[in-house]
């Protein structure tokens, strides 16, 4: 993995928490997490929370926790990306891909299309992994 500025990490998960009106609520099992978990850890398992409020809300017909949850996802990957050195010219395309796809959900939200934000979902998790076993082949 590349070098992250430990600076940038503290103002995203600032950004983050400041950002995300649903951050304590959406971290039902903070009590099991050690207390020691660094500002990196932290934001990273944000984003399978924030996934699963997508899932959640669209099986709940939750459109608004649907639309708050594609707009905190936008905002991690944009900070993220902000903050990576050095990215790669493959890392640059999927970081940008996923915040077209949140921004994508968060409009299907809005519209209340179901089968159209499913799908938004699907390609995100698409992305999730692709960028994931891109690093890795990197190391
Ligand atoms: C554009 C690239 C990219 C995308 C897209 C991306 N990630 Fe990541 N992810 C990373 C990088 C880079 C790391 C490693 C960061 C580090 O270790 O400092 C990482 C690490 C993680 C980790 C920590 C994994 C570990 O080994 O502990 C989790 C969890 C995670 N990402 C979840 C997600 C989820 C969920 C999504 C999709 C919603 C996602 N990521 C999308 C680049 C990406």
């Amino acid at each position: 993995m590349k070098p992250i500025h430990v600076v940038g990490w503290f103002i995203v998960v600032g950004f983050v928490a400041l950002s995300s009106s649903a951050w304590s609520q959406a971290r039902p099992a903070d009590e099991d997490l050690p207390a020691n978990l660094t500002s990196n850890q932290a934001l990273m398992r944000d984003k399978l929370v924030q996934m699963n409020k997508v899932l959640e809300g669209l099986t709940q017909d939750q459109f608004a926790d649907v639309e708050a949850a594609s707009r905190t996802l936008l905002m991690i990957s944009k900070a993220t990306t902000w903050h990576v050195v050095d990215p790669s010219p493959q890392y640059t395309r999927l970081s940008k891909n996923f915040q077209e796809q949140a921004a994508d959900l968060e409009r299907h939200a809005k519209e209340r299309n179901t089968e159209a934000a499913t799908l938004d979902l699907i390609r995100m998790t698409m992305t999730c992994t692709h960028c994931h076993q891109h690093m890795r082949d990197r190391e």
